[in-house]
Order: structure tokens, then C-alpha cells, then sequence
């Protein structure tokens, strides 16, 4: 009998960089990708928009059998994850800002976190603070405008640069030796980033965490599964042939995009 899928969303295509821990650590299992780039960034709407986006999004995969979801987006997990265990009983992972592998891992005392205001404001980024923030001295920085950088695939261009450039140089300059990456389009930006920032500081992200998370979560690890590669569908609500021009690049290879039906 063929394994139902697991399936993983973001406002776009920033969860992308969750899925290829996905992949990684679950070689054979099927995935469903959706990125609600229509509606995309959700970083500056309310709540309770993101958080109705979140359920259409889930009871989508859930139609399509998903056994598991993974909330591949911080904004979204602040305002739906709650809401998304409350109405469906499968494993849900979700993201949160490495705060904490971040306080144990600086030296200089001040860690700087890089997300959406979305994220940043709400009651779960507050609560990760209070539990996590006494050992160190935690900046935050929203940086509106830099997800559309990356949802057009403008990974190192001038603007991209720029925009980056002015998000993190005040973080250096109250001495954080130690970035987390709150919002899961930011790794597509992190070679950019450590041309910024030189060598000397951490820069922290969370989707191979959360692959982990999503492993013990459905109670298997496939690093010695003998079954075939598994495969994987991924679905836009917005135009699918703009994913598909970003796949080869944030992906590693070609796929075709389906257009989100529902939700
Ligand atoms: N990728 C997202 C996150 O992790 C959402 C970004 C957005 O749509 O503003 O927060």
C-alpha cells in the first residue's frame, strides 16, 4: 500500500528551504509542497487572515491525505499553529526563531534575529524571548520587503544587498555575534549574508531542526529505507509557472507546479 505524503507549506517559496531537510532526512517519503504565493508576504497582514490561510492550506492536504503537516513558515506557525492541532489530530511541526541554540552559542552576549513583524510581535516570539532571553541580550529586526526579494528570485542583486545590508549593519553594530534567521526565505540569503557579515559570526537557522522534529514526530528515520526515492508535488496558488521558474534554483532541480484548487 503506497505511504500517504507528508505535507509542508509557506507563504511562498521560502519553506523550500525546509523541504530540502525534508528530503534529506526522509529520502522515501512522498511530499506535498504548497506555497500560497497569491497571497504572499504574510509577514505585515493580521493574524487572523494568516491564520484562516493556514487552515484552507492544511484541510487542502489533508484532503490529499497528508498524515503529517509541517508549518514551513514562522509567521504562520505565531498565528495558526494552535488553531491547526486544535482541529486536526496529525503530527504538525512547526518553526520558531533558534533563539535558544543561539543564546548557548554567543560569545559576545547579544544575538540579533532577523524576521518578519508578524513573527516578531506576536505572543509566541514573546514567550521564546522570556524563556530563552535572560542569558543574553536579544535585538530584533523585522525586515519588511526582503521575502519579495526572494519570492522574485533576487537572491544577491543591488537591491537585495542593499535592503540586507541596512537590516544587519545595526546588529553589528550593538555587537550581536550571532544571527538567527527567523523567517524560512532568509537562508536562500545566506551567502549573501556571510559576504556581509564576514566569517567571525554564527548565522542560525532552523529547518534541519525541524526535519528532526518531523522524524521523531512520525516515528521513523529513513536513512536505511530501501524503498525508492520518493516523490514530490508541489502546488501554487499563485501563477505556478513563477514557482517553477524558481525551482531548479531554490529546489535544486526542475519540477512542475500545480495550481492550488482549493483554499
Ligand atoms: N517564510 C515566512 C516565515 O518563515 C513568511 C514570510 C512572509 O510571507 O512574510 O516567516
Amino acid at each position: 500500500m503506497a505511504r500517504r505524503p507528508i505535507g509542508v507549506f509557506d507563504s511562498g517559496v521560502g519553506g523550500l528551504s525546509v523541504l530540502r531537510h525534508v528530503r534529506a532526512m526522509l529520502p522515501a517519503e512522498d511530499l506535498l509542497y504548497v506555497a500560497d504565493s497569491a497571497h504572499a508576504p504574510y509577514g505585515g497582514k493580521s493574524a487572523q487572515f494568516i491564520e484562516s490561510r493556514a487552515l484552507a492550506i492544511a484541510g487542502f492536504l489533508v484532503a490529499r491525505d497528508a498524515r503529517a503537516l509541517v508549518v514551513a513558515c514562522n509567521t504562520a506557525t505565531a498565528a495558526a499553529i494552535a488553531s491547526l492541532r486544535q482541529k486536526y489530530d496529525l503530527p504538525i511541526v512547526g518553526m520558531e526563531p533558534a533563539v535558544k541554540p543561539a543564546v548557548e552559542a554567543t560569545r559576545s552576549g547579544v544575538i540579533g534575529v532577523l524576521a518578519t513583524s508578524g513573527t516578531l510581535e506576536s505572543g509566541k516570539f514573546a514567550e521564546l524571548v522570556q524563556r530563552f532571553g535572560s542569558r543574553a541580550r536579544v535585538i530584533v529586526q523585522p525586515c519588511p520587503g526582503l521575502v519579495e526579494r526572494v519570492e522574485q528570485g533576487d537572491l544577491a542583486g543591488p537591491l537585495t544587498r542593499r535592503l540586507l545590508a541596512g537590516f544587519v549593519q545595526p546588529l553589528l553594530d550593538e555587537g550581536a555575534d550571532t544571527l538567527v534567521l527567523g523567517c524560512t526565505h532568509y537562508p536562500f540569503l545566506e551567502p549573501l549574508l556571510r559576504e556581509l557579515v564576514g566569517e567571525e559570526v554564527a548565522i542560525i537557522e532552523s529547518g534541519a531542526a525541524v526535519a528532526r522534529q518531523l522524524v521523531r514526530r512520525i516515528g521513523e528515520a529513513d536513512f536505511l529505507d530501501i524503498r525508492p526515492q520518493g516523490t514530490e508535488r508541489f502546488f501554487s496558488s499563485g501563477e505556478p509557472g513563477q514557482l517553477e521558474a524558481l525551482l531548479p534554483r531554490l529546489w535544486g532541480g526542475p519540477a512542475s507546479v500545480e495550481r492550488l484548487t482549493a483554499g
